[in-house]
């Protein structure tokens, strides 16, 4: 590189990498407003929060998720460690929190093992609205090596009250909850060779990706999106009416328990969900303003995951909301941030007056205002346009006569009302005044 171009190069402005981005503040308000209705609503359901790593070894997910699935195949970050441990970024959560399970002996905990997560998660996806390389999920899985069908039926649908409590005390409107059994070991294999034959009789009816899934993947084709594809699919046979009598007795039960949780949902047979873990109840929540990303949620079960990672036999059943989606929509509905508004703005004049700026702003922040105190010295009317542009709701004044007769200057912004308080008035003064 010549010396001009190094210097060009040097000069670059370094952006963020496709796909990944900043949330910025008043926005990261909101965020924190979703997270902690999570944590407490999850807490009334008898949840824990678990803390998972970032990455992981790559065969966690190859196992779990699927070799040949988008996600392993597509869509991982991975990397060679220095000991050539194939290491990837995680694309979800559930792998995880079951490896977690294993390690850690929870199948001696008392049972159901309820935890929940929040963080980032990693998919090279082609980014658009609703859909990042690094996205959030806040998830929730219930592990359990006891119970019958209709045991299994009730955690279901209580996993499924939890979200539509969470997703009415965050405040999301419009939501759409889909349901559908995707069967088992048993009888979906069955079903796929039905599905294929009949796929094979429309095949040139069909677009090119359908026509290669026929063979790899036929499931995935009632997941697509073509036009021209969805009359033939409307046709095909449905796994609903080709369910083994034990998963049929499951999906009966769960609506059933839906139902008499009040919990309306509409069943959709093309729900058959991107990861290889799944089996038996699979659903999907949809919400209002967001495009063709429009699922915030996706869950299901996936009874036998713990054992193909080297555990015990073990139930499983689990969600992850999409958060970045639940920002999206809440701001579409005009539900935006409302962040902590600044109380006070101290305006102090004079060097040899900070300290006593210093020492009260202090004092306020301990009270539990919201206290902006300015570095430097500033005119007084400077002083009071920013505290008007920040929002502030007093202005304090801190000057030679405040600081020698002990009584500070309040000024109320909304009104220009003005006092003169000692310390442990004015305490009590803007406290009563704080914004509820
Ligand atoms: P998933 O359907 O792959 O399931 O993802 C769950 C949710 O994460 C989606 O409904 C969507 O809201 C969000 N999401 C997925 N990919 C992106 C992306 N590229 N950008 C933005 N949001 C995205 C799972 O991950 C399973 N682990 C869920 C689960 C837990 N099943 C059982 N337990």
């Amino acid at each position: 590189m010549s010396e001009g171009a190094s210097k060009a190069q040097e000069k670059r402005k370094i952006q963020a990498i496709k796909g990944v981005r900043d949330i910025l503040p008043p926005e990261t308000a909101l965020w924190n407003r979703v997270e902690q209705t999570a944590h407490e609503v999850f807490a009334t359901y008898g949840f824990s929060e678990i803390r998972l790593p970032i990455f992981e070894e790559t065969e966690l997910f190859a196992r779990s998720i699927g070799a040949e699935t988008d996600v392993v195949s597509k869509e991982m970050y991975s990397f060679d460690d220095r000991d050539e441990t194939s290491i990837s970024l995680r694309p979800e959560a559930t792998a995880s929190v079951c490896r977690a399970y294993i390690q850690h002996n929870m199948q001696q905990l008392p049972q159901p093992v309820k935890l929940y997560y929040m963080g980032p998660m990693f998919r090279r996806e082609r980014p658009q609205k609703g859909r990042y390389r690094q996205f959030y999920q806040i998830g929730a899985e219930v592990l359990s090596h006891t119970g019958d069908l209709k045991d299994d039926a009730r955690v279901d649908a209580e996993v499924i009250e939890m979200l539509t409590t969470f997703f009415e005390k965050a405040g999301l409107e419009g939501t759409a909850l889909y349901l559908n059994s995707i069967g088992c070991k048993e009888c979906r294999p069955k079903y796929v060779e039905l599905l294929r034959a009949a796929l094979t009789k429309v095949k040139d009816k069909l677009g090119p990706d359908s026509q290669r899934r026929i063979e790899t993947n036929p499931l995935r084709v009632l997941d697509s999106k073509l036009e021209s594809e969805q009359a033939i699919i409307e046709k095909l046979p449905r796994i609903a009416e080709h369910l083994c009598p034990d998963c049929l007795e499951e999906y009966t039960e769960v609506k059933k328990q839906l139902a008499m949780r009040g919990i309306s949902y509409a069943q959709n047979f093309r729900l058959v969900r991107g990861l290889d873990y799944y089996m038996r109840t699979t659903f999907e929540i949809t919400a209002p303003g967001l495009g063709s990303q429009n699922a915030v949620c996706g869950g299901g079960r996936y009874d036998g995951l713990v054992e193909l990672l080297g555990g015990p036999p073990t139930k499983g059943i689990g969600f992850a909301i999409g958060t970045d989606r639940v920002i999206l929509s809440l701001q579409d509905m005009r539900k935006l941030p409302v962040e902590r508004a600044l109380d006070v703005y101290v305006a102090w004049m004079g060097e040899k007056n900070y300290p006593a700026a210093v020492k009260i702003a202090r004092r306020l922040r301990e009270a539990g205002l919201a206290v902006e105190l300015p570095p430097g010295e500033m005119k007084f009317g400077k002083a009071l346009g920013l505290a008007d542009k920040l929002g502030a709701r007093y202005a304090l004044i801190i000057g030679d006569d405040e600081v020698a007769s002990g009584q500070f200057t309040v000024k109320r912004l909304e009104d220009g009302e003005q006092k003169k308080l000692g310390e442990r008035e004015l305490v009590a003064y803007l406290k009563a005044g704080e914004a509820p």
